[in-house]
């Protein structure tokens, strides 16, 4: 029995797909249901952020999340495979015209990632206060609640139509496979078993 927490809608949906074709079955959860239990495998749904928790824990084996939730968490997990989906950057995002200004004393950034834009502006010897907010980042600069935001980019339209513009690349992201330690060395052959069934699907 091997438990996978997978985060909750689209990304769960393909990466099911992906076992459907790696195992030659049908894993669909029904309705509501959190839990989904087929062919010796139990998949648990989620919320994005608490995959790695799951993870980390060991209630879960092995887990699907994006490089961005995984970095921001900072727990020692191992990253099994990239599944390319959800690609995506952690960008600056900035008033369109606008530039950083690396002479303040001071930079106020909105983000929903706080640890990583907090260690961007560190390794770049810039205080910062780091406002945290759960969604609708963009706001925050056109409003004067801060200087910028970091937040996640796929195709730029959210920042464009709402006047602001994509400035640095902080990290590229895309969904990724990863396993609890103790669960990798306790069920390593069943887990690099399902790691290169999976890998076949790509
Ligand atoms: C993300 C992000 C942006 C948007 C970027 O939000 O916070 O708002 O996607 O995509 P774009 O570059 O293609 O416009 P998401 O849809 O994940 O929702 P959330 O803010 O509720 O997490």
């Amino acid at each position: 029995m091997l438990t996978i927490a997978l985060p909750k809608g689209r990304i769960a949906e393909q990466t099911l797909e992906k076992f459907a074709k790696a195992f030659n079955e049908e894993f669909i959860f029904e309705d509501r249901k959190l839990i989904l239990q087929k062919s010796g495998f139990t998949f648990l749904n989620v919320r994005n952020q608490d995959v790695p928790t799951y993870v980390m824990h060991g209630a879960a084996d092995l887990g699907v999340v994006g490089l961005d939730v995984l970095e921001e968490k900072e727990y020692d997990l191992i990253k099994l495979l990239d599944l390319g989906l959800g690609r995506c950057k952690v960008s600056i995002g900035l008033r369109a015209g606008e530039e950083l200004d690396w002479t303040k004393s001071q930079i106020t950034v909105a983000t929903k990632h706080e640890k990583i834009a907090k260690r961007y502006f560190e390794q770049k010897a810039m205080a910062v206060e780091i406002i945290k907010l759960y969604g609708s980042i963009e706001l925050a600069p056109l409003v004067g609640l801060s200087d910028c935001i970091v937040d996640i980019v796929e195709t730029g339209t959210t920042m464009k139509q709402n006047g602001l513009e994509v400035g640095p690349t902080i990290m590229e992201s895309s969904v990724h496979l990863i396993a609890n330690k103790n669960s990798f060395y306790a069920k390593k052959d069943q887990i690099l078993d399902i790691r290169e069934r999976i890998e076949a699907t790509l």
